[in-house]
Order: C-alpha cells, then structure tokens, then sequence
C-alpha cells in the first residue's frame, strides 16, 4: 500500500490523517496517510528512513517547511516562489518540492465562499512562512493590489521584492508597510500571523477608520478557537453580507492539491470540508 506521511515537530494535533482518510475513501484510492514525527536535528533523516521503507509522499508542516524547500531537488514554480515547501512527492531520484498552502487559501475564498478576487483590495496581515506561503497565489487570483502589512515592516518589505516581478506580471499592485499603516479599508482580509498563540488575537492596533470594507470577507489562517477574536474583530467591521471563515477550509483545499499531485485524482475536498464541519468524520 502507498504511504504518505505529515511530517512536523510537533504533528500530533494535525488534522491531515483524518482528511486524506476521507479523500481516498471518497475516491476509492488506496492508500495510508499517518502523522510522522520529526526530531528537531532530524528532519532529513527521519525522511529518508520514510522513502526507504516505501514512503510516496509527505505534507510537511513547522519548523521543517523552509529545510524542505532546501531538501527538494526540483520545485514548482509555486514553491520556487514560497521559498518554502508544505507538500513533497517522492519521485525516483529526485524528490520534487510543492506548496499547496496559497491554492488551498485561494480555493476556499474563490471556490467555497464563492468570492472571486479578481478586482478586489487584499490586505495580508504578516510577513513570516505563513504569509510567504500564499502570497504567489494570491496573486493568481488577480486582485487590485495586495498590501502586505507586517509587526517589522522591512519583513513585508523582503516579502513583497520576492515577488515583484509575479505581481506586474498579472497587473497586480503590490505595496508593504508596518501594522499602522493599514490604508483604506479592504475587501478581503487575511491573517496570516501567529498573534493569536501569543494572546493577541487581534494582530493590528487600534483605529477609528474600518480595516475590512462593509460585506467584505476575512480569513484566518488559523482554525477552530484561535481564530475566534480576530474573526469577530472582522464581523463587526463587514456588517451583514459579510463572510467570516478560520483556516480548516485553507487546510482541506491544501490537502486536495497535495492529494492530486499524489494521485492525479481531485477528491469532493468540498464535501469533505462540510462533513469536518459537521463534526462528522
Ligand atoms: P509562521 O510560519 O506562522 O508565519 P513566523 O514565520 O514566525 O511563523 O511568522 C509569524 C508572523 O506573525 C510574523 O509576521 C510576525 O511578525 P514579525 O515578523 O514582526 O515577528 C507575526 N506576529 C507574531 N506575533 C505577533 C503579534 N503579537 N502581533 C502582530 N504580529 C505578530
């Protein structure tokens, strides 16, 4: 049977085993998905005892997705991009390098919630792995602009010269600042940092004018209850019409992409995702 692993540090709280269970029943695929966890100084060993004994592929998930990016010998234009690699596919000889996490953040605006970006003023909170990850495929989406915003602003600063030349090349402005320097208020509003583990679950500081327009959307890249004070920050802002969604849906999507670099079969990651919600599964 193929194997496939999530490999992090720590991993036992992933919900990856449970999805791609539900995406190879669903698709009749025959396969094992497990949690495989990584010493700190073992990243590359723990990988290579993994294809030894048959692995075909892994997700990869923190500290280990910038040493990834470094272990892969090719890599899609998306990874190249990233700088970083979420999903790996063991290919005879040379190990290919993927990142599915800004296609499963863009399906779960465009597809799920049914909101096109195209056009539209996105504002990214944070410049660290998370924001990097997604940022290319934002970008895809053919948005206005994109400002990136960011606790030390020569971070989103570096984040955004990586990308420069993606963003033009989709008519897509590109602009960087601190966290206080928000500009007017965006359609759609993602928070990609980690301020919520620290307590903070609002990662801007105060202000009079809104940050998320009336009807707008938000996402937190985080899910279940550390999403909680930033979405209800956002709903107070869009009002009515307003679509507030935490990061289980960016989760099922990246696990979908990964499935069909896998498998080259796209599972129902809609259904999926409903039944999550449902408590089902
Ligand atoms: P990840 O892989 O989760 O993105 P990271 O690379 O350490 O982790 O990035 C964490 C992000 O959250 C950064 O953008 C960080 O801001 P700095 O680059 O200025 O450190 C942001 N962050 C963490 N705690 C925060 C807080 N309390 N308020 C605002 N931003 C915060």
């Amino acid at each position: 049977i193929d194997l496939y692993v999530v490999a992090g540090n720590p991993v036992g709280h992933s919900r990856s085993p449970e999805i791609h269970a539900a995406f190879a029943k669903q698709t009749g695929q025959s396969l094992h998905y497990d949690r495989l966890l990584c010493p700190l100084d073992g990243f590359e060993a723990s990988l290579r005892a993994f294809v030894a004994g048959g692995g075909r592929g892994c997700n990869i998930t923190v500290p280990f997705k910038f040493e990834a990016f470094r272990l892969a010998a090719r890599h899609t234009p998306r990874a190249l991009l990233a700088g970083a690699v979420n999903t790996m596919r063991f290919d005879e000889g040379a190990w290919l390098g993927d990142n599915t996490d800004g296609a499963g953040l863009v399906a779960d605006i465009e597809r799920n919630a049914n909101r096109p970006l195209r056009d539209r003023r996105v504002l990214l909170i944070g410049a660290g792995g998370a924001s990097a990850g997604v940022l290319g495929s934002l970008i895809v989406g053919r948005p206005a602009e994109v400002r990136v915003v960011n606790r030390s602003a020569d971070k989103a600063i570096a984040l955004i010269d990586t990308h420069r030349d993606w963003a033009a090349q989709h008519g897509v402005r590109l602009s960087a600042a601190g966290l206080d320097e928000v500009g007017d208020a965006h359609d759609v509003v993602i928070n990609g940092t980690s301020a919520s583990l620290s307590g903070a679950g609002v990662p801007l500081p105060p202000r009079d004018a809104p940050v998320l327009a009336r009807g707008g959307i938000a996402v937190d890249m985080m899910y279940g209850p550390a999403a909680a004070a930033f979405l209800d920050w956002a709903r107070a802002q869009a009002g009515d019409g307003g679509e507030m969604r935490d990061g289980l849906g960016m989760l099922v999507e990246q696990a979908a992409e990964a499935f069909f670099l896998w498998r080259g079969v796209r599972p129902d990651s809609a259904r999926v995702l409903a039944n999550l919600r449902a408590g089902r599964e």
